[in-house]
């Protein structure tokens, strides 16, 4: 059987990139496929959160999450540290997962930055714990942005050691879904770089939260160069600013990039920046609003997170019985 498990971390400034990248690709895959989505506290808290605050965007995320179009009467909307698999299982896959193979984990690195030994255990081990969260539910498919490819990779090599150690075809391989025309969406202010939440400048992410005239000036201020805009998509290369704002627009017009550039081509950016902001006010307004609407529900969100977390725990229970046997532990 099919099934999609994603999860993105409840760390606040959910922007375009996570939309685009995950959340959006999400909602599309709902049509076909069982669904598990999950908002993933266990890994926000590797590196430190307000409690408070932690509190408020784990309801946050989850607001924007419907609000972007996830059912969570169909399918299966949680948040992870409500389903104590979890945990389990990345403590088992802690033992199966090998040092070297998270020594060459880039995200980690990056993360921990010069200040390696100070960063605590759980940054490290947050691809086991992420292995876990797929396999608890033997899912098959895994919808992420670019960024996840390698962690997807650890995933699958775990899978498939503990079949090997245990000598059982017991997990699937499951296989990224790395979908859409803006896989990595860049930052506005640097057209190298992805677009992140914990950029400290906010000029370069357009947030899902942000208003009309935010997001008009955010847009009106991305860097550009001095150029006009290429008649042609190959006229993009070398120039990622140009690219990355012809991209967005690509992607949520879903109209192909030949063709905007058909349109554009050999105009000045104000033009198009103008363009831009309209449409990304005409569709992020109505998830905007809806987020706002949900965030004052506290009570809604508490309980469909809580009607999410028994239902994943109903599909994670068995598997991890079966895991517990596999390993040699005694189950009650
Ligand atoms: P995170 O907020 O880091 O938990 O990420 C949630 C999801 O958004 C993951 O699937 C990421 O791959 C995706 N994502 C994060 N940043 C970007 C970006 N700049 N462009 C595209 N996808 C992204
Ligand atoms: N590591 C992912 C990110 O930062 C979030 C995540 C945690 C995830 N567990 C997952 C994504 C399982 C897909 C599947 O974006």
């Amino acid at each position: 059987m099919e099934r999609i498990f994603s999860g993105a971390q409840p760390t606040g400034n959910l922007h375009l990139g996570n939309y685009l990248g995950a959340i959006r690709n999400w909602v599309t895959l709902q049509k076909d496929f069982e669904c598990i989505f999950c908002v993933v506290d266990l890994h926000a808290i590797t590196v430190w959160q307000n409690p408070q605050e932690l509190r408020s965007n784990i309801r946050e995320l989850a607001a924007s999450m419907i609000a972007s179009g996830v059912d969570p009467e169909k399918h299966v909307l949680f948040n992870q540290s409500q389903v104590s698999a979890h945990a389990e299982l990345a403590w088992i896959f802690n033992c199966v997962a090998r040092l070297g193979w998270l020594n060459r984990m880039t995200q980690f690195k990056e993360k921990a930055g010069k200040h390696r030994e100070n960063a605590s255990l759980g940054l490290y081990a947050y691809p086991s714990l992420m292995a876990a969260d797929i396999l608890a539910y033997k899912a098959t498919h895994v919808p992420v942005g670019e960024d996840q490819k390698q962690h997807l990779e650890l995933t699958r090599d775990i899978a498939a050691k503990f079949n090997n150690d245990f000598e059982v075809d017991f997990f699937p391989q499951p296989e990224p879904l790395i979908l859409g025309p803006a896989t990595r969406v860049m930052s506005l202010r640097d057209g190298t770089k992805k677009m992140s939440k914990s950029d400290s400048s906010d000029m370069s992410r357009i947030n899902m939260t942000d208003d009309a005239d935010t997001l008009a000036k955010k847009i009106r201020k991305a860097k550009t160069d001095a150029e006009p805009l290429p008649s042609e998509a190959a006229g993009l290369e070398g120039r990622p600013e140009a690219k990355n704002l012809i991209t967005i627009y690509a992607a949520l017009t879903d109209i192909p990039v030949a063709d905007i550039l058909a349109e554009h081509g050999g105009t000045q950016f104000s033009g198009f920046k103008q363009a831009l902001t309209d449409v990304v006010v005409e569709k992020l307004a109505p998830i905007t609003s809806e987020m706002t609407r949900l965030k004052a529900d506290n009570a809604y969100i508490d309980a469909t997170l809580a009607k999410g977390a028994d239902r994943a725990d109903a599909i994670a229970q068995p598997i991890l019985r079966e895991v517990k046997e596999i390993v040699g532990f005694l189950n009650r």
